[in-house]
């Protein structure tokens, strides 16, 4: 592969080089397709650079006819024949749509993770695909910010194991494997932090932020073998993050070992001007190439193009642009791109109709549905629902039926038509011995400034023409009034959360809550069904609804996912990956607090208001009932150097089969910091039968102690004592205690 690099690099002039580090959005877009609306592209403009080997890599090409176009024209009409890499964003399926990541964090199950993503990748690479920018592995800790919903959440650990999971779900077994494609952790780094929750704003994170919370995911995805990361917008302590050398360079590829390719979000070159970084696109670019950002995400005009010029002038080196070509190079070489660079288009469309895939949606989303609440009704828990005492059921709310809104956002080339909607799913599950009547209740709600995102056809909601809220309102309500049972679908169209789409609120919105109260009103019982992928504010409902079901953006297998929960053929096991706040002037709200002042008051710190949130971290109902007992420790003294291993008894105490996510939380009760009160650092989901006891063990290892410490400015691993606490939530207080010592064997 060297040498077959080094022969193409001596052979290829610095305009070629720089083409190679071009990536070109290409939406299929023809000059006569307006469906799309304007591109901001030239005429031609992406075609030209083909002929003349300006490009090396395109993305949002999905249709295997398109991909193998394109290849010809780069393959056999540029000098050296160099294919192109196609990336996508293939963030929770790209055929086949699986529920949101966030959805699949909170099914607590690296295995079901896995799964999703490999389909997601044979889906992917049947079309031409050969990378995907993902997993996003951003912690997020304030849920305005809409890209919360494409990640695994507030906490490193489990966002670790996400990460991993995803890589190793992408990739296979080695990069480059036959159905598998090049996963692209992204934002590196910090993006969730931006200020206000506001999209794309500034980050500014404390080195013990970025060590002990936002890099560790990111540091488990290289580790798992990512050939690929994608830098973020924003600035990160002022320097933005496309051209921060001590990321990119000092972090990401000398301390951490990575060997792969680097790509920069769209535009955010060129945009290095706009921060007021760069002085000009030739600058961006040589500041960008010499912190190794080897390939451009461009729309029109790309700044590598001012690469020629950038050395010329010696802004640059040559050996610094080349560094760039041969990571890009050995990615199409891995890849077998120079011996096949084309795909079988009737294979392709074999692929993305296997029923299997739909199946490993439709269990995924079973697996990441989280039970908030479930209070007995006339001396029973509300769900499972029991359909031989069913008569009629009203479905309503305005997501209840959306096939849209049943997908999430990140979805653009999809089969409308095979998404199952919670109606539907119930329709189909209780058949024609239940009736089943739906009303939408309300309208939906307005954005109040345009976003790019609005061009995509379908991505936004239509306002109905001559939709009657009074009257539409008060259908949905006797519709409830005349049922057994009232299933409320809520939360927000999938326009308002994702990338660009950040909340100044968790409320509920548009008129939802006013419908949810007047159907509450009637005194049918109520089911509330969630589509959403941030918290929400559910003061009211928490106190006036009696069950709760998270269920996300379930994917194409929404509603029978969906249909088989509340109908109770599988109990919910999920587990929530963020502390939910009760309104969103608590934002940041996190389990993994320190005790700071007068610890007693923890829970009073806002006159208004309770400070804990409204539900923890972790937390999650199941069908069944579960105990934690006997956690025993084999060790009590240690070597700050060695491990444990914490056992605990896990018991099914419900009478039905259940998962169960067993967490474990450690704390340093001192050190030369002070330290979270609660950290996780453990978890398994396990199923039990109902009555059945199983032993789960964890590995309590030096990796799980050691932090940044900004007394020392450097990781440390000190005695103290620790306390470790295991159950099914981040309140758990099941404990135990160990304690490190320097060194002396115990
Ligand atoms: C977007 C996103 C990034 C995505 C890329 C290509 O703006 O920030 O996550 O992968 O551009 O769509």
């Amino acid at each position: 592969m060297r040498t077959r690099v080094e022969e193409l690099l001596s052979a290829m002039t610095l305009e070629e080089k720089a083409g190679q580090l071009t990536q070109y959005f290409s939406f299929g877009l023809h000059e006569d397709d307006a469906a799309v609306g304007p591109s901001p592209q030239r005429p031609g403009e992406v075609e030209d650079a083909l002929a003349r080997g300006g490009a090396g890599s395109l993305l949002f090409v999905t249709d295997p006819a398109e991909t193998n176009r394109l290849q010809r024209r780069a393959v056999e009409g540029s000098r050296h024949g160099i294919p192109l890499l196609f990336g996508f964003d293939v963030i929770h399926g790209l055929r086949t749509i699986f529920p949101v990541p966030i959805a699949m964090a909170a099914s607590w199950d690296p295995a079901t993770m896995e799964r999703g993503q490999a389909v997601a990748a044979r889906e992917a690479r049947a079309v031409g695909i050969h990378w995907t920018f993902a997993p996003m592995v951003d912690v997020a800790r304030d849920p305005r910010w809409g890209r919360i919903v494409e990640g695994a959440g507030e906490d490193p650990h489990l966002g670790a194991a996400v990460a991993a999971a995803q890589v190793r779900g992408f990739q296979g077994e080695r990069l480059g494997a036959p159905e598998r494609i090049i996963a692209g952790p992204k934002h590196f780094a910090g993006y969730g932090a931006a200020l206000g929750g506001r999209d794309y704003d500034e980050v500014d994170l404390s080195d013990a932020q970025l060590w002990n919370v936002y890099l560790p995911p990111f540091e488990a995805a290289v580790a798992a073998g990512a050939g690929n990361v994608m830098t973020a917008y924003m600035p990160l302590n002022g320097v933005p993050a496309t051209a921060n050398r001590w990321l990119l360079v000092e972090v990401l590829r000398e301390q951490w070992g990575f060997e792969g390719f680097l790509v920069s979000d769209a535009n955010a070159v060129r945009n290095l001007v706009t921060h007021g970084f760069a002085a000009d696109p030739t600058d961006a670019a040589a500041r960008a190439a010499g912190a190794g950002l080897d390939l451009e995400m461009a729309m029109t005009d790309p700044a590598y193009a001012h690469l020629p010029e950038a050395v010329a002038s010696g802004a640059v080196s040559v050996e610094a642009v080349d560094a760039c070509v041969r990571r890009v190079l050995e990615a199409k070489l891995r890849l077998g791109l120079f011996e096949s660079p084309y795909v079988d288009e009737e294979r392709a469309r074999a692929v993305l109709a296997d029923p299997a895939h739909r199946e490993a949606a439709r269990e995924a989303a079973q697996r990441s549905a989280v039970l908030l609440r479930n209070e007995a009704v006339a001396g029973a828990p509300l769900l499972p629902l029991d359909p031989a005492r069913l008569g009629s059921v009203a479905v309503l709310g305005p997501l209840a039926d959306s096939r849209r809104d049943t997908l999430g956002p990140w979805v653009f080339d999809v089969d409308l038509d095979e998404t199952v909607t919670v109606l539907q799913g119930l329709r189909t599950r209780l058949g024609e011995a239940v009736q089943v009547r739906c009303a939408p209740g309300v309208r939906p709600a307005q954005r109040l400034f345009p976003s790019i995102f609005d061009a995509f056809p379908g991505n936004t909601p239509p306002d109905p023409e001559g939709f009657d809220d009074e009257a539409e309102l008060a259908r949905a309500v006797d519709l409830a009034r005349e049922a057994d049972v009232a299933v409320v679908v809520l939360g927000e169209w999938q326009h308002m959360i994702g990338e660009a789409a950040s909340r100044s609120s968790l409320e509920l919105p548009g008129r939802q809550l006013e419908l949810l109260q007047a159907v509450v009103a009637t005194g049918t019982p109520v089911v509330l069904l969630l589509l959403n992928g941030r918290p929400l504010d559910l003061r009211w409902a928490v106190e006036h609804v009696p069950a709760i079901l998270d269920v996300w953006y379930p994917g194409t297998q929404g509603g029978t996912a969906v249909a088989d929960l509340l109908l109770g053929d599988v109990s919910p096991g999920g587990k929530l990956p963020f502390s939910w706040p009760r309104s969103v002037g608590q934002v940041p709200v996190v389990h993994s607090h320190t005790a700071s002042h007068e610890p007693e008051n923890q829970a009073k710190r806002y006159w208004d208001e309770a400070s804990t949130p409204l539900f923890p971290f972790g937390f999650g109902l199941s069908y069944a009932r579960f105990d934690h007992a006997d956690l025993t420790l084999d060790r009590q003294s240690l070597p700050v150097g060695e491990s444990l291993t914490a056992s605990v008894t896990v018991t099914n105490a419900g009478d039905r089969d259940a998962d169960e996510v067993v967490q474990l939380y450690l704390h340093q009760r001192h050190g030369t910091a002070a330290r979270p009160v609660r950290e996780l650092k453990g978890f398994q989901r396990v199923h039990l039968r109902a009555g059945e006891s199983r032993t789960v063990a964890f590995t309590v290892g030096p990796e799980h102690r050691r932090y940044w410490n900004a007394a020392v400015r450097d990781v440390v691993l000190e005695a103290s004592p620790f306390d470790v606490w295991v159950g099914g939530d981040s309140t758990a207080q099941l404990t135990a205690t160990f304690t490190t010592t320097d060194g002396q064997a115990s």
